[in-house]
């Protein structure tokens, strides 16, 4: 739920804290996959579709497009909505990049990814496209 110490002085939830929940739900989804530590290497663009406000219920997915070697792409959208409503509204989108850390603090191979729908099979060959612009 976005709190008072969550917003700005218009009370909309501050972008660096949205960015903040949702490194932390791909941090989660990265290091569920890895079964190990993560860090996060980079994030894509991040934009801010609409705002949300005090008091409204914000939901993050985030999702595994692709594992490359050590790295992994993940895809992270944001909503919210408020408590009378049903209705969500996408607030913002990004894909991160993290990377698999072992025990020395050294890079680590992760797991392939193998996608399973065709959506999922449009992430997953987009993320290498994505990749490469890096
Ligand atoms: C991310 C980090 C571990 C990469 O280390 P590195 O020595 O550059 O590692 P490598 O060059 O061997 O690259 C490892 C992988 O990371 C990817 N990578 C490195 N920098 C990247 C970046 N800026 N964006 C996307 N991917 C990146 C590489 O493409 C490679 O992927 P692959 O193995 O799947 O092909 C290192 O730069 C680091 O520790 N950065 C700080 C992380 C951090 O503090 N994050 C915030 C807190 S969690």
């Amino acid at each position: 739920m976005v709190c008072p110490n969550d917003t700005n002085p218009m009370g909309i939830l501050q972008g660096g804290r949205l960015v903040q929940w949702m490194d932390i739900a791909a941090a989660v989804c990265a290091q569920t996959h890895a079964g190990k530590i993560c860090v996060t290497a980079s994030i894509d663009t991040v934009s801010f579709k609409r705002p949300a406000y005090v008091g409204e219920i914000v939901t993050i997915e985030a999702k595994i497009t692709r594992a490359f070697n050590t790295s992994m792409e993940i895809m992270v959208s944001a909503w919210s909505k408020s408590v009378s409503s049903t209705k969500k509204h996408l607030i913002s989108e990004s894909y991160f990049t993290f990377v698999a850390i072992d025990e020395a603090g050294e890079v680590t191979p992760v797991n392939a990814v193998k996608p399973l729908t065709p959506a999922d099979r449009k992430h997953y060959d987009e993320a290498w496209k994505r990749k490469k612009r890096k």
